[in-house]
C-alpha cells in the first residue's frame, strides 16, 4: 500500500520534473469531450474516419477534426477474442447513440465513447452527423414553456445560425410534416436578435430570414421559427408552436452506466483469492457476516481492512467501491475492491476507478477543489503546505495535464497522465 501513496506522488508530482522541457506548442482550441458510455461495446452508427491509433488521445483528436459525436476505441490491453480480426483500433462516428444504444454490440474489444455524457432521452432525437442531436417537440409551447420543455430533456431550443444548420434543421422539420418550429433566438428590446448563449446576431454574417422578416415591432414579435422551407420568420413569444431543441453535450455520467459492463470480465478471480477474500471480509466482522452471504458492513468497519487503514484516500475508496454509495459495502462489493486493486486487473480498469476517487465532488471531472483535496491528503497533517503551495502544485499539474485547457482534467485527460506512468499498474494494488 506504501505503493499506492508513492505511485499518487509520482502521478501528481510528475509534472515538475517535466516543465522544464515544455514545446512552445499553441495551446488547442475548446474542444468537446469524449465521454466513456460503455466498456465492451461498440457502436455500428456511421463511420466517419477510422485509425490505427494505440492512445485514446488521438483518437479522440481524430473525432475532434472530423466533428464526430462518438467514437469506439480498442484499448491495447483489450481482450481481443472472437473470430473477427481487429480492422483498426478507432473508428470515430457521425452520430451518438440515442436511448436504449439500439446498434450499440457487446464487443469485448472496444469500448463506446460519446460527446453526450448522458445517455440521449429519446429514442426519436435526430442525428445530423457532424453538428449535434435534436428533438422536435411537436406539441405547442410558448417560448418560455419550450425553454423549460427542451431543459426537461437536457437541451436547449435549437441553434440555427449557420447554412448548414438551417438547411439540415429544415429538412428535419420536413421530415415529421412541421411546418414551423421555434428556436433559439430572441430579442429582448428593439436590438437585433441573440442566440440563446447571448451572441448577437450581428456577430454572423448568415441570415435566412423569410422576406419581410423580422418584422418591425420588436416587442411584438421577439421571437424566430425556423421553416421547412429553409427560412426563418420573426413570432410572438407567448405564441404557441412546435419546439426545436437541440441536446447539450457534457453533463455527469449516469451512475453505474460506465463501470457496470466491464465489471464482471474484470472479476477474474481463482477460487482460492474468492475465498481469501471472503475470510478477509469475515475477519473484519465475524459475528456479523457469519454464513449471511449479504451482509452489509459499515464504512468504519471496512476501514479496520490493514491495507486500507494508512490509506489517505480510505473513506474515498470505500465510497467508489460501495453499490449503496455510502460507504458501506457488501461482500460484493469488497470483492470488486480487492479485484480492481489486485495485480491482474487491467490498467484502465484501475484508472477509472483512481479518477472516480479522486473526483471528489463527483463532478466527472478533477477540478482545482479535487486537486487541492488531493494533494492535502497526500501530503498529510505534518507536512504543512502554504495555501500558495498548493496553488502552484495545482497549477503545475493543470499546466502539464489539462490539455484543453478548461481549468479541469477530464478522464480522457487523466488516462493520458496514466499511460505515462509505467508503474501506475504495479502501484494501485493492495495485497490480498
Ligand atoms: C491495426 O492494428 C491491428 C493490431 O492492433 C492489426 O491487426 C491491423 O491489421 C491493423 N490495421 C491496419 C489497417 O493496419
Ligand atoms: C451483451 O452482454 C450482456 C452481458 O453479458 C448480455 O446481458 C446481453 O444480452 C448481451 N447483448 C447482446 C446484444 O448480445
Ligand atoms: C417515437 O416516435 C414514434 C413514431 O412517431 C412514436 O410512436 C413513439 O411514441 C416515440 N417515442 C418516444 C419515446 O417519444
Ligand atoms: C418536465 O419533466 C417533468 C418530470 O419528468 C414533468 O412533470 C414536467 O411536466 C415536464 N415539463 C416541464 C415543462 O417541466
Ligand atoms: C437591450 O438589452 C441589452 C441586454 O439585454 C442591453 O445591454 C441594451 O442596453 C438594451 N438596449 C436597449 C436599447 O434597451
Ligand atoms: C407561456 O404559457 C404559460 C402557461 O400557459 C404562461 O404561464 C406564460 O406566461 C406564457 N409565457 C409567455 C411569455 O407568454
Amino acid at each position: 500500500m506504501e505503493n499506492f501513496i508513492t505511485l499518487l506522488l509520482v502521478i501528481i508530482f510528475a509534472p515538475l520534473n517535466m516543465a522544464n522541457y515544455k514545446c512552445n506548442k499553441e495551446s488547442p482550441p475548446r474542444v468537446p469531450k469524449y465521454h466513456m458510455m460503455e466498456k465492451c461495446h461498440r457502436s455500428k452508427l456511421g463511420i466517419a474516419a477510422k485509425a490505427n491509433y494505440s492512445t485514446l488521445t488521438s483518437c479522440q483528436r481524430l473525432g475532434i477534426e472530423k466533428k464526430a459525436l462518438a467514437l469506439n476505441f480498442s484499448p491495447p490491453n483489450a481482450v481481443k477474442e472472437g473470430d473477427e480480426p481487429l480492422e483498426y483500433t478507432c473508428e470515430v462516428l457521425k452520430c451518438a447513440e440515442a436511448d436504449g444504444g439500439l446498434s450499440l454490440v457487446n464487443d469485448t474489444r472496444y469500448d463506446y465513447y460519446s460527446i453526450y455524457a448522458r445517455p440521449i432521452p429519446n429514442v426519436n432525437a435526430t442525428c445530423v452527423p457532424a453538428t449535434g442531436m435534436f428533438y422536435l417537440l411537436t406539441t405547442r409551447h410558448n417560448f418560455s414553456q419550450a425553454v423549460q420543455e427542451c431543459a426537461n430533456i437536457s437541451a436547449v431550443l435549437a441553434d440555427i445560425t449557420s447554412e448548414q444548420r438551417t438547411d439540415t434543421l429544415a429538412q428535419v422539420l420536413a421530415g415529421a410534416s412541421v411546418d414551423a418550429a421555434l428556436v433559439g433566438l430572441r430579442r429582448t428590446n428593439e436590438s437585433s436578435f441573440q442566440t440563446l448563449n447571448g451572441d448577437a446576431l450581428d456577430c454572423t454574417t448568415y441570415r435566412a430570414w423569410a422576406p419581410g422578416h423580422p418584422r418591425r415591432h420588436a416587442a411584438q414579435y421577439d421571437c424566430a421559427l425556423i421553416t421547412r422551407q429553409r427560412t426563418w420568420r420573426s413570432v410572438a413569444c407567448k405564441g404557441k408552436h412546435p419546439v426545436l431543441c437541440e441536446l447539450v453535450p457534457g453533463g455527469p455520467y449516469k451512475r453505474g452506466s460506465i463501470f457496470a459492463s466491464r465489471r464482471h470480465k474484470s472479476n477474474v478471480f481463482s477460487c482460492s483469492t474468492f475465498f481469501s477474500a471472503h475470510q478477509k471480509f469475515r475477519a473484519l466482522a465475524p459475528e456479523k457476516v457469519g454464513h449471511n452471504k449479504n451482509a452489509k458492513l459499515p464504512m468504519a468497519k471496512i476501514l479496520q481492512y490493514p491495507e486500507l487503514r494508512v490509506n489517505p484516500f480510505r473513506d474515498r475508496i470505500c465510497k467508489v467501491f460501495s453499490s449503496s454509495n455510502d460507504g458501506d459495502c457488501t461482500f460484493e462489493d469488497f470483492l470488486d475492491m480487492m479485484s480492481v486493486f489486485s495485480e491482474m486487473a487491467p490498467k484502465a480498469v484501475k484508472a477509472e476507478h483512481a479518477f472516480r476517487i479522486f473526483d471528489f465532488d463527483g463532478d466527472d471531472m478533477i477540478g482545482v477543489s479535487d486537486l487541492r483535496e488531493v494533494i492535502e491528503r497526500l501530503c498529510g497533517p505534518d507536512l504543512k503546505l502554504s495555501d500558495s503551495e498548493i496553488q502552484q502544485l495545482v497549477q503545475n499539474v493543470l499546466e502539464e495535464a489539462d490539455l484543453d485547457d478548461d481549468g479541469a482534467l477530464s478522464f480522457a485527460e487523466f488516462e493520458h497522465i496514466i499511460d505515462k506512468s509505467s508503474d501506475f499498474c504495479h502501484s494501485f494494488r493492495i495485497r490480498l
